[in-house]
């Protein structure tokens, strides 16, 4: 099947509001973020991380993860789901499914996979989520990490309809970039 290239898809569908910019100008900024964002999730909450390879999507879900294991005092390797396609994390009082959907072949392996009934039951980070097409649940953050000024830096962009994320990400303690 072609995919269409990822870039055509983002902000996704339904995540047509003006978009955040952030900075990450190291890997360990990247890691704040994810670690500030790891005990302010729950049930129901998707992520959906897009980016080129390299881009740091596997980074930011694995210093979440961690993070929301380390709250629960234990501390475990983070493998990329490359081949998996999905990891699952119990994290006490939810489930992490942690997705790398890059070799999905269709958008129907999602559902058999379980993660579209996941989407509604446990916190869901997803990786190449333009493999989803339109079973991309539009309550979903967008985020899609792109190359910034200098080799170890990133941007972020932020997309969302739902209001949800507009009061997460006001209360960012990151400083918002020019939208460019
Ligand atoms: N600002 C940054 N944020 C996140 N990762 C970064 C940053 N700068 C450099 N990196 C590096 O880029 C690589 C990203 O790899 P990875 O997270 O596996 O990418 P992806 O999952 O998007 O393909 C890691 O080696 C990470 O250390
Ligand atoms: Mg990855």
């Amino acid at each position: 099947m072609n995919q269409p290239d990822a870039h055509m898809l983002f902000p996704p569908p339904g995540h047509a509001k003006a978009p955040v910019v952030l900075a990450l100008p190291t890997p360990q900024a990247t890691t704040d973020l994810a670690e500030w964002l790891a005990p302010r999730l729950g049930p129901g909450d998707v992520l959906l991380l897009s980016g080129e390879i390299g881009a740091g999507k596997t980074h930011f879900a694995r210093k979440l993860i961690q993070a929301r294991l380390a709250a629960l005092g234990r501390a475990e390797d983070v493998p990329s789901p490359t081949f998996t396609l999905v990891q699952v994390y119990d994290v006490g009082d939810t489930e992490i499914w942690h997705s790398d959907l890059y070799r999905l072949t269709s958008a129907d392996e999602a559902v058999e996979l379980g993660l579209t009934e996941a989407f509604d039951t446990a916190i869901c980070l997803v990786e190449w989520p333009d493999r989803l097409g339109d079973l991309a649940p539009a309550k979903a953050l967008g985020m899609h990490f792109s190359d910034g000024p200098e080799p170890d830096s990133r941007l972020l962009t932020l997309s969302f309809s739902d209001l949800r994320w507009g009061v997460l990400i006001d209360a960012l303690p990151i400083e918002r970039q020019r939208n460019v």
